[in-house]
């Protein structure tokens, strides 16, 4: 079988994205005698050409170093201060500095020079998320010919939001030079089919650029899950029971409504809020009887757009606190800080309502590791955005628009005051669709069609 090689900004032990991929695919990579190449977490003046080679929890990792300059407009600047919120449809937190593409494309080129002496003609290249839209470009430039994959782990824009783009053009001309583009949900098919069955509009810089051809790319939908066994199996161990034990202890008889999410203008996270005060507002019976807590570890923190998330977050978090705090209740609790799997899996576990309302997000694994950890006894109800990937595949969650905090108020309440019947009836649809779209599953129909015989069956055909 050929060898596996998987390229991501982070490897490995640099982040949380890499964390659930890695437990994922170490097992493909150690079979396939692969690597995993990406951005060693450090800026210096002057990077060398190799990338180096260093064993993390038991995967084989090449690494490069950046420079700052580069870094800043690589990742900070294009990636998340261009594509993230155009990606999520949020033009207005966009901000373009024309020299970012630049950097963007450095780093690319610098990505693809290092990769290219260490590939084999054979292996097959997979290469995730929007820092690397390029990559393929550049090694098709270095003269590789081998099967090469993208998965986009964020929505998939409109098309006037792409237009949007500075040099839009070029990147969907880069997409084209992968054989296989996998994306979230149907929804983001729909919207690249969209935009590939539309010309460009002419542009002030030159002639109107042509359509991209996609005829030998692959475009479909394959997506990711977690792995909902072991959550469960977490969700009981020690560990996870002494976070349920500490809380029980803290919140008495108290029903929780949890949020989970990076400190991220997409996680709408000042509307959950006031969803919640809502909640409080119009339904007297639930003070003193319920908690929100919600887990926001900070995320990219260097960009103003996510202090401003913060700022808001801390006056709304304080606000509801002021309005509705007693002497001996507090309504909600607000954490600025990662906690770990374990601790995680418990609080799930104990969590009434599982809140997930992003205002567009390309999957939201929280919502699946939130149905693995329920009890199934005694489950928890997931309240869901439909803006969220996952909301084609959990039709059992109560499904909001985060946008309307009336509605999710009162799927709040619903969801507080289920039966117990109904709870386990959907529960049960919920892990059923959870363990059908597991993470092993994800990746093991990506490889199928990335595949060299894949390819030959293509042709063949
Ligand atoms: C999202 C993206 C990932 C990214 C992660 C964390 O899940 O799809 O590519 O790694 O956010 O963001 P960060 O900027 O810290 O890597």
């Amino acid at each position: 079988m050929s060898r596996l090689i998987i390229v991501s900004n982070r490897t490995p032990g640099k982040g949380p994205a890499a964390g659930g991929l890695a437990v994922a695919l170490r097992k493909t990579l150690a079979e396939r005698d692969g690597f995993w190449f990406g951005w060693s977490g450090k800026l210096v003046d002057a990077p060398e050409a190799e990338a180096r080679f260093e064993e993390i929890d038991g995967l084989t990792v090449a690494q490069i170093d950046l420079t700052r300059n580069d870094h800043h407009a690589y990742y900070a600047g294009f990636s998340n201060s261009i594509l993230w919120p155009s990606f999520h449809l949020r033009l207005d937190l966009a901000t373009i500095e024309g020299h970012w593409y630049e950097g963007y494309r450095r780093v690319n080129a610098q990505f693809a020079k290092a990769l290219r002496p260490l590939l084999r003609k054979d292996d097959v290249i997979w290469v995730h998320d929007y820092h690397l839209i390029p990559l393929a470009s550049e090694l098709r430039h270095l003269g590789l010919r081998n099967r090469m994959g993208f998965y986009l782990h964020i929505p998939f824009p409109t098309t006037d939001a792409l237009y949007a783009i500075p040099h839009h053009n070029e990147l969907m001309r880069d997409l084209s030079r992968y054989d296989i583009v996998g994306m979230q949900a149907q929804r983001d098919v729909a919207a690249f089919t969209e935009f590939s069955d539309h010309q460009s509009p002419s542009s002030l810089s030159g002639p109107p650029l042509k359509s991209v051809n996609f005829s030998t790319t692959e475009v479909a939908a394959f997506p990711i899950g977690s792995d909902p066994e072991a959550f469960a199996r977490l969700s009981v161990t020690p560990a996870a029971t002494k976070m349920v034990k500490r809380m029980e202890r803290a919140m008495g008889d108290q029903k929780l409504i949890l949020g989970v999410d990076r400190l991220d203008y997409s996680k709408g996270l000042p509307q959950r809020v006031e969803a919640y005060e809502k909640l409080l507002a119009n339904n007297a019976q639930f003070r003193r009887n319920v908690h929100l807590l919600q887990v926001a570890p900070p995320s990219r923190d260097t960009i103003k757009e996510y202090q401003e998330t913060s700022d808001t977050l801390d006056a709304m978090c304080g606000h509801v606190m002021g309005r509705f705090a007693e002497p001996d209740w507090q309504p909600l609790t607000y954490v600025k800080r990662a906690y770990g799997q374990p601790s995680l899996a418990g609080l799930y576990r104990l969590a009434r309502v599982g809140l997930v309302t992003p205002l567009r997000d390309g999957m939201n694994l929280v919502a699946h590791e939130y149905v693995a950890s329920q009890n199934p006894e005694d489950p928890g109800v997931l309240v869901l955005s439909r803006f969220a990937g996952a909301a084609e595949i959990f039709e059992e969650a109560l499904q909001v628009n985060p946008f309307d905090t009336d509605e999710t108020a009162e799927a709040l309440r619903l969801a507080l005051e289920m039966p117990l019947d109904e709870r386990k009836a959907r529960w049960q649809s919920l892990m059923a669709a959870a363990r059908r779209h597991n993470i092993d599953n994800w990746a093991t129909s990506f490889l199928g069609r990335l595949s060299p015989e894949a390819a030959q069956e293509e042709g063949g055909a």
